[in-house]
């Protein structure tokens, strides 16, 4: 049985992921570097911090700590301005009947994200309403594969571990998932999404099965 669902946000009910993308590259292509498409899979579900970090890593880069600051908020002003115009519109398929069924069924609702910004993706998107417990950026310490995000949406909905399905579209994300003692379900495609306990597509896959 579950009792509750704790979704991802970017890439799992928001097209957000290609900005994140897009903003990322831009900063490394002004550092003199460039990544692939798939290098970015290692990115998501990955803090803004962190990401910084791997990035440099890649490129055999050392920064300052005031440099980096100085990085992380010139690719967050960025991807604000990619996401300025953000509207319901770029809700994935899915996102919206899944979370109405969820509703209709009783089933508790919370996120689980990575991102600072989810709070106002959610108001953007216009789907803030149907959640039960946030649980983004600003209340973790640690990143996913950490299950720290998810386990403290488990405590704000008093849910256990056990009775929460997780979804998914990152790497990291199913690691932590697992790492929670949750089931998790993978939104995309196969090869970043190993250990996942189901693949689908994108979320209108799931709605009759609630
Ligand atoms: C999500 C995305 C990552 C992003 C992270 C932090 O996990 O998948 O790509 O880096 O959130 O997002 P933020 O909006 O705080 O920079
Ligand atoms: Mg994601």
């Amino acid at each position: 049985t579950v009792k509750a669902v704790i979704f991802d946000l970017d890439g799992v009910l928001v097209d957000t992921a290609i900005y994140h993308f897009q903003a990322w590259h831009r900063l490394a292509e002004q550092l003199g570097y460039s990544f692939s498409l798939a290098d970015n899979e290692q990115l998501k579900g990955v803090s803004r911090v962190e990401s910084l970090e791997l990035i440099l890593k890649w490129a055999g880069m050392e920064k300052s700590e005031q440099e980096k600051a100085q990085l992380l908020q010139q690719k967050n002003q960025w991807y604000l301005e990619l996401i300025e115009q953000l509207s319901p519109a770029q809700l994935l398929p899915g996102s919206l009947a899944l979370l109405q069924r969820l509703r209709e069924k009783d089933i508790l609702i919370a996120l689980g994200s990575a991102s600072k910004n989810a709070l106002s993706i959610l108001q953007k998107t216009e789907i803030v309403g149907y959640f039960d417990a946030l649980i983004d950026g600003n209340a973790v310490q640690t990143s996913k594969p950490d299950p720290e995000v998810f386990l403290k949406g488990a405590e704000a909905l008093t849910i256990q571990p056990r009775y929460c399905l997780v979804l998914e579209d990152a790497q990291a994300g199913i690691d932590a998932a697992k790492a929670a003692q949750m089931r998790v379900i993978g939104v995309g495609k196969p090869e970043n999404l190993i250990g996942a306990d189901a693949l689908v597509e994108d979320l209108s896959e799931l709605v009759e099965r609630f």
